[in-house]
């Protein structure tokens, strides 16, 4: 019989629960974190058997793979909420977003070109393997990722090589082409500002469930 396999997903909005439903239609036992666990009662009941509600704490103890999926300013006050020491040697999608609301739609970022959302997750968990992934997707397309035109790969960014390969792995398995790996988690700075090109692009087609991929 396999090993069970869990995740524990930090993010109670569309994000988290997106994954949360994939990672659980592929076998996996699933903990979102939130301050609120009232609001997630309905994902809980959708999901069944395999879903579970904690403390952001309680969701970075639950497996040895962990993703973050707060809003980009709450990054980091989630994090120290949750215990950076809780992240010491586990693999951590990072999906976050810095995006900058204050001057309206589209967003802007409210860190960026010497610094990223990536780095500051990766510096506030010193212990732990970072890969920031999923960032430039629609959560729209996280529990079903199928596009007109075939399969899609997914941007990629961190320190650890194993690490990344894993998410290559993981991202298959979840119903991607693959990922394409544009170097360490200072990346994060290019792959996060894609993401006010992909609202402004959304705006254009009339359409948020587009992706980027390449083309040659
Ligand atoms: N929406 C998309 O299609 C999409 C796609 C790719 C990436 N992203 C990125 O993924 C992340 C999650 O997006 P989302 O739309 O699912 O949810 P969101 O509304 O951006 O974030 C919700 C989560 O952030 C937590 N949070 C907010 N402020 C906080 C604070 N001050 N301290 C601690 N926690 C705080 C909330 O905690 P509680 O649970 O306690 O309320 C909740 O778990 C964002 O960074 C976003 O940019 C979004």
């Amino acid at each position: 019989m396999p090993a069970e396999r869990s995740v524990g997903i930090l993010g109670s909005g569309v994000v988290g629960q997106s994954l949360g439903r994939v990672f659980a239609k592929h076998g996996y036992r699933v903990r979102i974190g939130t301050r609120a666990p009232a609001k997630l009662e309905a994902w809980r009941s959708e999901i069944g058997a395999a879903a579970s509600i904690g403390s952001f704490a309680e969701a970075a103890s639950f497996a040895p793979l962990l993703v973050v999926a707060t809003h980009g300013a709450g990054t980091e006050p989630a994090l120290d909420l949750a215990g950076p020491a809780r992240f010491d040697g586990k693999l951590v999608i990072d999906a976050t977003n810095p995006l900058d609301f204050s001057h309206g739609m589209p967003p802007g970022l409210f860190v960026g070109m010497t610094d990223s959302l990536g780095e500051r997750v990766q510096r506030k968990l010193p212990g732990a393997r970072v890969v920031k992934c999923f960032n430039t997707v629609s959560s729209l397309k996280m529990a079903d990722p199928t596009f007109a035109r075939g399969p899609v790969r997914l941007f990629i960014c961190g320190n650890d090589p194993a690490a990344k390969q894993e998410v290559d792995a993981l991202v298959r398995e979840l119903g991607w082409a693959g990922t394409i790996d544009v170097g360490g988690i200072e990346a994060a700075r290019w792959l996060e500002a894609l993401v006010p090109l992909w609202v402004r692009v959304g705006q254009a087609l009339g359409t948020f469930e587009h992706a980027f991929d390449v083309v040659r």
